[in-house]
């Protein structure tokens, strides 16, 4: 099952990204890179880049991005680790599939974490647990044993060594604790609980085995939720919390509900809404929904009604879309979360909330228009441009046409007006509309220079440079600067095509790709005085008033020379004026 981490570093040595690509899509070298049509979007002209250098690969048409794993991936429709394996066997590299001892290693992670999952219980029930159950009871669970029996709720006590003694009485070794997450090794060689005075939640695998614990502080304790640490049977990315319970109503009603919070889980499953699951704080990811692919033909996510849930709405669309799973986006009105929802309103709403859903396309669709001037149009155009690239992505012909017929009288233009603006979307407007708004502007430009400037000269990275990147404006850009300065915090050299396949978020995939992958953008000449004039501009920000003289040159810089000719003209004006 498993493949070492050397192992999927050889193949990423040996598999040659430009021979892999090759077999796919005829490529011509051009400069550095090969190009050709790009084999996820259709288009006309070529806008697909191999840099046989980088080790990557990139789509200017639209967006694209990856290594020749990742190229594998989503050419071949395969996980993660058959795109090794299929590479390995094609560039020679053996993989020795995980050993019998591996399975053991796991299969004694299960029964430890089901050991320590009975201890949480009975330490609920017992005298010392009686702080949790009345802090349960004031969250209205008094008298619902039941659900809090489904969910195996528990209570780690308030001290350092209650699950340590426990496991060594119960004949576990200490290694195989801490491995586990349960225990933490102190300095001088001693153990003590991972999880103290909190009420725990097992989380569970598709077969109920127990992989990991989630443990909510009663009092002042940070962080509020603590979760068992990433183990070889928890992976949070991959793992749905309350899956086991959820999974049989999920495949009978044909859809599942997706929420972020232990307590919203569980008062969504005690008012009947068995089919529901969680993510446990992370952004949803491919796998999420591949594992609910297997069960359910769609999803409703529940998003919250402030502008983050609305990012993670957007960003989930992405996601859906590729994994061509129908989605529908639940926004609860007046309510921090769906727990809170639940105890004001009750199941009726929420019901009503479900069956009311839109779909999470129309829902984008809308919160993109409310960002532009429609009236005007450039708000028009701009419209059309962030839309496209997501209407491109729907797979269904069908599908497509009735968000076509969405779109279209929005902008009052017949629906083959907008099935044109689909189809001709290649370079300019798919790639483009994925970035514009990030680029277009001054301050942008600086940011995005600043990224160029030292991912090609790790050297000089430095405080002032982490201190920019913190003032970043554009919400992208700050995401790929933190991407990319936490790689050089953690000392390792900037390896492009790891760097685009550790972005999970295809937009920033995009942009971070389409960042660094253009060459010689003349600037590289001299990086280090290109640099220094962007930090000074970022970090100078709203603390200075630029002169006129600044301006007109930040103008220039920025492409928008226009603009600049005409500040220029009237300060003449105004010079001559003074004169005379
Ligand atoms: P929230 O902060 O929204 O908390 O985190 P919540 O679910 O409403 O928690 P309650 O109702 O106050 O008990 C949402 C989810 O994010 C994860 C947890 O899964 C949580 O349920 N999370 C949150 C963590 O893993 N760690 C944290 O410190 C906070
Ligand atoms: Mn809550």
């Amino acid at each position: 099952m498993m493949i070492s981490k050397e192992k999927i570093e050889e193949v990423r040595l040996r598999a040659n990204i430009v021979q892999v690509i090759s077999e796919y899509v005829p490529l011509k070298k051009r400069g550095a890179n090969y190009t050709g049509l790009c084999p996820f979007h259709s288009e006309k002209t070529p806008s697909f880049s191999v840099s046989e250098e980088k080790n990557m690969f990139y789509c200017f048409g639209c967006n694209a991005a990856g290594s020749a794993i990742t190229f594998v991936m989503k050419k071949d429709g395969l996980s993660f680790p058959d795109a090794v394996r299929s590479l390995a066997a094609r560039f020679g590299v053996t993989i020795t599939e995980e050993k019998k001892g591996a399975r053991d290693f796991k299969d004694s992670l299960y029964s430890i974490n089901q050991a320590a999952s009975e201890f949480f219980i009975n330490e609920l029930k017992g005298a010392g647990g009686k702080f949790a159950r009345d802090y349960l009871a004031k969250r209205g669970y008094a008298d619902t044993p039941e659900i809090l029996k489904a969910f195996g709720a528990g209570y780690a006590p308030d001290r350092w060594d209650g699950l340590v003694i426990y496991l060594k009485r119960k004949g576990f070794k200490p290694e195989l604790a801490e491995k586990a997450g349960l225990v933490v090794k102190k300095k001088d060689g001693g153990d003590y609980d991972r999880f103290r005075g909190r009420l725990i939640f097992p989380i569970a695998d598709l077969k109920g085995r127990v992989i990991a614990f989630g443990g909510r502080s009663l009092g002042e304790a940070m962080p509020k939720y603590l979760n068992s640490p990433e183990t070889a049977v928890f992976k949070k990315g991959e793992t749905l919390y309350g899956m086991p319970l959820a999974k049989e109503a999920i495949g009978k009603q044909g859809f599942a509900i997706i929420v972020e919070g232990y307590f919203d889980l569980m008062a969504l499953h005690r008012h009947g809404f068995t089919n529901s699951v969680a993510t446990m704080g992370t952004a949803l990811t491919p796998e999420h929904i591949k594992l609910l692919k297997g069960y359910a033909s769609s999803a409703y996510a529940l998003f919250d009604a402030d502008d983050a849930g609305k990012r993670a709405a957007m960003r989930s669309l992405e996601l859906f879309l590729d994994e061509d799973m129908p989605a529908r986006a639940i926004v609860l009105p007046g309510a921090k979360d769906p727990d809170e929802f639940l105890s004001n309103h009750g199941a009726p709403a929420m019901k009503k909330a479900v069956d009311e859903a839109d779909p999470l396309m129309e829902f984008c669709l809308r919160e993109i228009q409310k960002k532009f001037q429609l009236s005007k149009p450039e708000g028009k155009k701009s419209y059309l441009d962030a839309v496209i690239p997501y209407l491109k992505r729907v797979k269904n012909v069908a599908e497509r046409g009735h968000y076509a017929a969405f779109v279209a009288p929005i902008l009052g233009i017949p629906i083959d007006a907008v099935y044109q603006a689909i189809g001709h979307a290649g370079l300019s407007s798919a790639s483009g509309a994925l970035r514009r708004g990030h680029v277009s502007t001054g301050t942008n430009l600086q940011e995005m220079t600043v990224l160029k400037v030292i991912v090609r000269h790790p050297e000089l990275y430095s405080p002032d440079v982490q201190s920019a990147i913190d003032a970043f404006t554009d919400p992208l850009l700050k995401e790929a600067g933190k991407v990319v300065s936490a790689f050089y915090r953690e000392g390792r050299a900037i390896d492009l095509s790891r760097l685009v396949e550790e972005i999970d978020d295809e937009g920033l995939k995009g942009l971070v790709a389409g960042t660094l992958f253009k060459d010689g953008d003349g600037f590289i000449e001299a990086p280090e005085k290109m640099l220094k004039d962007c930090l000074k501009k970022i970090l100078n920000r709203g603390k200075l008033k630029m002169s006129t003289q600044d301006m007109i040159r930040s103008l220039e810089e920025s492409g928008m020379g226009d603009i600049a000719d005409k500040m220029r003209e009237r300060s003449h004006k105004k010079g001559s004026t003074g004169k005379s």
